[in-house]
């Protein structure tokens, strides 16, 4: 079953026929909100808000392991996760989607891992290719049946937040080979590979990263939130394909 995790701008899917609202107990405590079951172009997906239903849990606070966890023991097996990025790459341009190929993990002081529970061990996972090939290529095939266009690939680099990052940060991550900056894909990306669900990524370019275009002097989150009200639309657009597809 295929879940979607929805960050800031998809707090809800206008397209879902909302079944049930599960709330599910974890060993790792609360998911960011109850499992919202129910049907997009007739088959039955999961939405969860990353950041809550409210849109109140900062992205260094959200609970990535009882989130994934939850998916997992509901049954999912595909996690797109929904997420707005500042872009760097001179493409990623406000309004633009990718779907990243790699990630750089600037994050620090999450709960990043499964394994730390006496029963588990120690484990090392392999996480060369951190996103699910099979799933990336569903969501693109999506975007072109939607007739969106994404961009194939690109480095997401994952930084701690909630402030947005300075200029000299950003001229840094793009000499790491970063094309686009978010908060919330680490640990996200890694938790679903030790759990053994697919997992993907549809960034929604919402702002020149900072220092750039027009980022050049300050992020304005009036602009942002313009951008990603018209480019969730989008995004939906790509969700109903995906779901209406059953992974061909
Ligand atoms: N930086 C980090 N995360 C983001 C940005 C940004 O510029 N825009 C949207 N999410």
């Amino acid at each position: 079953m295929l879940a979607i995790i929805g960050g800031s701008g998809l707090t809800h899917l206008a397209n879902l026929t909302v079944s049930q609202r599960l709330a599910v107990r974890t060993p790792y405590g609360e998911p960011s909100g109850p499992l919202t079951i129910g049907a997009v172009a007739g088959r039955e997906i999961v939405f969860l808000a990353r950041h809550g239903y409210g849109h109140t849990i900062p992205p260094h606070q959200v609970n990535y392991r009882a989130n994934i966890w939850a998916l997992h023991a509901q049954g999912v097996t595909d996690i797109v996760s929904i997420a707005s990025v500042g872009g760097i790459r001179a493409d990623l341009l406000p309004g633009v989607i990718a779907v990243p190929d790699q990630i750089i993990d600037y994050t620090h002081g999450r709960a990043s891992t499964f394994f730390t529970l006496e029963d588990r061990g120690v484990q090392h996972v392999d996480f060369t290719w951190p996103y699910s090939g099979g799933l990336r290529e569903r969501c693109l095939r999506a975007a072109r049946r939607a007739g969106v266009p994404v961009i194939d690939g690109g480095v997401y680099a994952a930084t701690q937040g909630p402030r947005l990052e300075t200029a000299a940060e950003i001229n840094r991550l793009e000499r790491d080979g970063a094309a686009m900056v978010g908060m919330t894909g680490m640990p996200e990306a890694i938790l679903a590979r030790e759990i053994g669900v697919n997992y993907a990524a549809v960034s929604l370019v919402a702002n020149h990263a900072a220092g750039r275009g027009g980022s050049a002097a300050s992020i304005s989150m009036l602009d942002v939130a313009a951008i990603l009200d018209g480019g969730m639309g989008k995004v939906r657009m790509i969700i109903e394909q995906m779901a209406g597809s059953d992974g061909d």
